[in-house]
């Protein structure tokens, strides 16, 4: 059985003393019982948000790493500064980041190489397609092509240890949710589309998360799909409504 897991993606959002004035709150409420729960934090906040949460189950992660170990990457985060901080999750290939930091397949296949040989981080590798691309019918082959991608050179024992996320861009921040049928087909999917890399026992045990406008209304139905593992929520894991999505 797989356990269930809700990530908030906190984006660019937050400072600490609002991540501070919210987890205090949230923390008291949340449920970890029944699933796993995380924040995927901006760099800065990571320090300051795991003080807020030792004393809890909340897990804490980041939202990107670079793929070389060190070098001249200015503004970039190397796995070994990710390890001092003693985090859990790290998101990798995020659409925003494909999008707006051209992101490509290759870079976030050599992502989750790095961290899967150098660390116990449990990657969130993010797949999902474009409107147009749901709309002429090729966002199963765009999701397949993204997750043989990111899964190249990968191992079935490291493979078991990630995560994927099926983030339809349509859905991002768009109040657009996928019905709880589209998410349950592609998560399906994607589970396939593992067992042929992998076996069924690698796709048995992958979890696979829905994330693109989740919310407290609609998370149960989700949730309740068999082949969705657990939700990355982004704008729902500012608000205290996260709480309720974990009850
Ligand atoms: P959203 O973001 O919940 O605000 O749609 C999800 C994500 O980008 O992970």
């Amino acid at each position: 059985m797989r356990r269930k897991i809700i990530v908030g993606n906190w984006k660019m959002n937050m400072t600490k003393i609002l991540a501070k004035e919210f987890l205090y709150v949230v923390k008291e409420k949340t449920n970890t019982e029944s699933m796993d729960v995380a924040f995927c934090v901006p760099f800065t906040l990571i320090g300051a948000v795991k003080e807020v949460l030792k004393d809890s189950n909340i897990k804490v992660g980041a939202q990107n790493v670079h793929f070389e170990k060190s070098g001249a990457y200015t503004g970039e985060i190397s796995l070994d500064m990710l390890k001092e901080l003693d985090i859990e999750y790290c998101i990798i290939g995020h659409s925003e980041r494909r999008q707006y930091f051209n992101e490509l397949d290759s870079t976030v296949n050599l992502k989750a190489i790095n961290i899967l040989n150098n660390s116990n981080i449990i990657p969130i590798i993010c797949v999902g397609e474009k409107l147009e691309q749901r709309q002429n019918n090729t966002m199963y082959d765009i999701v397949k092509g993204q997750v043989e991608k990111a899964f190249e050179n990968i191992s079935s024992e490291m493979a078991s240890r990630c995560i994927l996320a099926y983030e339809p861009i349509w859905a991002i921040g768009t109040g657009v949710t996928a019905t709880s049928g589209e998410a349950e087909d592609m998560c399906k999917y994607i589970r396939q589309v593992i067992a042929s890399i992998y076996g069924k026992e690698v796709a048995d045990i992958l979890r696979v998360q829905y994330g693109g406008s989740a919310n407290s209304k609609n998370a149960s139905e989700l949730l309740n799909m068999p082949n969705i593992d657990g939700l990355l929520v982004g704008g729902a894991s500012l608000k205290e409504e996260f709480v309720d999505m974990t009850n």
